[in-house]
């Protein structure tokens, strides 16, 4: 079968998202292999959420499995996947995070456990995007976009290190929005408010921190709801079209309304 230009294009290029057992990053994979896309899925410890899709798109799917911590690996289980599969990654959505669990002020705080959130969301981002920007730089195209959520314009008490590191999210984004434009390179930041997930894999301690924050959160929504993933996958799904190539360098609050 002879391929049309468009066809071979999508044929070889590869969409990577993080976090993709999560809640928000399973979606996604499944939305983008609806679209015929070729997926690299990195994951963490857990693959529930993606077993089904590995097995029913055995040729669209590719799963890496390491700690966003451990830049080596992460670099060579890439560069294997990628030559094995001869793709050509053109896009990234960065969802993978560990949530908020120090639940104390800050003067509080055990210093370690400030420093774990940190290293896997803001150290984290760094190898994700260490790994994945030469691919797009050799290309001279691609197409990013980062999660982070919208306590970084309110703040979240007794959670600064989460705090901190989804600011230091949106900033990496600004700061690479400029570095790498003259690689044509694009990338942008989601922020949500809560969001409906499934929460039944988080810890006890964190569903009870949530179900409590979430329930005053969203008396201050306009549109009294929580973010649906429909919600996020529009915006997500057009930050990194074809037709987005000029809006860059830009942090968007998923909010309902709420400022
Ligand atoms: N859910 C919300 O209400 C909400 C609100 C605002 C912003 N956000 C943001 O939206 C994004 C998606 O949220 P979500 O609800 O989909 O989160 P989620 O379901 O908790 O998924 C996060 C994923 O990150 C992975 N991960 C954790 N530590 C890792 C590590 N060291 N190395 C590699 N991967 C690691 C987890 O894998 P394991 O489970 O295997 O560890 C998990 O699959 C996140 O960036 C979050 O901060 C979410």
């Amino acid at each position: 079968m002879i391929l049309s230009e468009s066809q071979w294009q999508k044929k070889n290029k590869a969409i990577i998202i993080t976090g993709a057992n999560g809640n928000v990053g399973s979606y996604f994979a499944r939305q983008y292999l609806e679209l015929g896309e070729n997926l690299i899925l990195f994951i963490h410890e857990q693959e529930h959420r993606i077993l089904e899709i590995k097995q029913n798109y055995p040729d669209k799917v590719k799963v890496v499995r390491s700690d966003l911590n451990n830049l080596e690996k992460l670099e060579e289980d890439l560069f294997k996947i990628v030559n094995k599969a001869n793709w050509q990654p053109d896009r990234l959505i960065h969802t993978a995070t560990i949530h908020s669990h120090d639940f104390q002020p800050l003067v509080d705080t055990d210093p370690e456990l400030w420093k774990e959130i940190i290293n896997v969301n803001l150290v984290g981002t760094f190898n994700v995007l260490k790994c994945v920007l030469p691919y797009f730089k050799k290309n001279q195209y691609g197409k990013i976009v980062l999660f982070a959520s919208n306590v970084t314009r309110i703040g979240l008490p007794n959670g600064s290190a989460y705090s901190a590191s989804k600011a230091g999210i949106a900033n990496i984004g600004r700061t690479l929005a400029a570095e790498e434009a003259e690689s044509n390179i694009i990338i942008n930041t989601v922020s949500p408010g809560p969001i409906k997930i499934d929460d039944s894999h988080f810890s006890e301690s964190y569903r009870i921190f949530r179900k409590q924050y979430y329930k005053e959160k969203i008396r201050e929504i306009p549109l009294k709801r929580c973010a649906s993933f429909d919600d996020l996958f529009g915006l997500c799904k057009f930050l990194l079209s074809k037709e987005n190539s000029y809006i860059t360098g830009e942090e968007f609050f998923i909010t309902g309304g709420k400022l």
